[in-house]
């Protein structure tokens, strides 16, 4: 079964001239090499992953690329968020340097989020910036990471705390390329897809109650390539209207603020989807809290996370407080105050103070994790 092929452009006023396509469809990758003609140079192409992608998609996107006349490096990461590290990026950029990397150079990110990240990094860094092209392999990186410019690497102290907004020439989403994919990473995109139904689809969300949700879960290809369509077409109409999070795309953040904290208190032992996935309830608790909103909020979120596979309750042995202090130095934060986006209802996210994001106590944040500890997580 295939999926037929869409395009959803997305839009970038404020970098001039960054207005690219996002290609979904089914067997994208088999005509890759033909498809990224018009957006190679002359020079080097580093096609970023990680090894098992690589080892699943990468030689044949290589062998393509080389039969159309490109001469490709591999830059080859072990998988896994502990590869989003500055020693990384600056190993491949001292070999891409090595390699002849010039202003003609591009560089071409071929998986999941992590590798997303990193090659464009590595392309918003060499030489001042080369052009790139997206091709993500799991369903997180074509909802969400592979559109929209957002590059960089963690460090100790917390999650993308160095980068840069650089958008990528095109991006080729492959929903083919679904098929390889564990269980638990597909589930770790569908909380991204839940998170646009939250904050700006109530007609998503309701789809995902109503079936869309198992079918995506099937890897039926349509439902997954209308899932991708749905949320890219989202994403774009808001990066559209601010590509650098000065203010409308901090909506997209919904249920990060915990999703962040509880990535470095675990040591990103969990995936980001299903930090996300916790996050997104303890958002949705405050938003009941703060805003009254819907009494059922929150219950609904995570009724549909469970479905999809989700932990909605902090892993046991992680405590409120470790996941309050990984909080602390989360980017949405100002003059030390925590920040939080709320929803007065699915859909709409609350606006506060001509912000899109609300300043929260860590008391606030504590009491509503407190509903979300196992009885081993205390
Ligand atoms: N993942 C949120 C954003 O791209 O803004």
């Amino acid at each position: 079964m295939t999926a037929r092929t869409r395009r959803v452009p997305a839009s970038v006023p404020a970098d001039a001239g960054s207005e690219y396509e996002v290609v979904i469809g089914s067997n994208l990758l088999a005509e890759a090499a033909e498809r990224l003609q018009p957006f190679m140079g002359t020079g080097p192409v580093f096609v970023v992953s990680d090894a098992i992608v690589h080892a699943l998609y990468g030689e044949a996107l290589v062998t393509g690329l080389g039969e159309a006349g490109n001469e490709c490096v591999n830059l080859v990461m072990e998988p896994g968020e502990g590869s989003k590290r500055r020693a990384v990026v600056g190993d491949m950029q001292d070999m891409a340097i090595a390699a002849g990397a010039d202003r003609d150079s591009r560089v071409i990110a071929l998986g999941g989020g992590v590798p997303g990240d990193l090659a464009g990094y590595l392309a918003a860094t060499l030489l001042r910036g080369i052009p790139w092209v997206q091709v993500p392999t799991s369903l997180l990186a074509m909802v969400d990471s592979s559109v929209g410019g957002k590059t960089g690497v963690d460090t100790a102290a917390g999650k993308n705390l160095i980068g840069a907004f650089w958008q990528p020439q095109v991006v080729l989403a492959d929903v083919g390329t679904l098929d390889t994919l564990p269980d638990a990473e597909l589930a770790a995109g569908l909380a991204e897809v839940i998170k646009y139904g939250v904050t700006l689809e109530e007609q998503l969300f309701s789809d995902l109650e109503d079936g869309l949700l198992e079918s995506c879960l099937a890897r039926v290809p349509e439902a997954l390539a209308l899932v991708v369509e749905r949320c890219v077409s989202i994403k774009a109409a808001v990066v559209a209207e601010d590509a650098r999070e000065a203010n409308r795309r901090q909506v997209l953040n919904y249920g990060h603020t915990v999703a962040h904290g509880v990535e470095v208190a675990a040591s990103y032992t969990l995936r980001h989807g299903e930090a996300v996935a916790i996050g997104m309830v303890a958002a949705a608790r405050l938003s009941e809290e703060r805003l009254g909103a819907a009494p059922d909020l929150a219950e609904r979120i995570a009724s549909l996370c469970a479905r999809a596979g989700l932990p909605v309750d902090l892993p046991p042995g992680l405590s409120v407080d470790a996941v309050v202090d990984g909080t602390l130095h989360d980017k949405k934060s100002r003059d030390g105050q925590l920040r939080c986006v709320l929803v007065q209802e699915f859909g709409a996210v609350s606006p506060h103070e001509g912000n899109w994001s609300h300043p929260v106590t860590v008391q606030e944040l504590a009491r509503v994790l407190g509903h979300q500890t196992s009885t081993t997580g205390r």
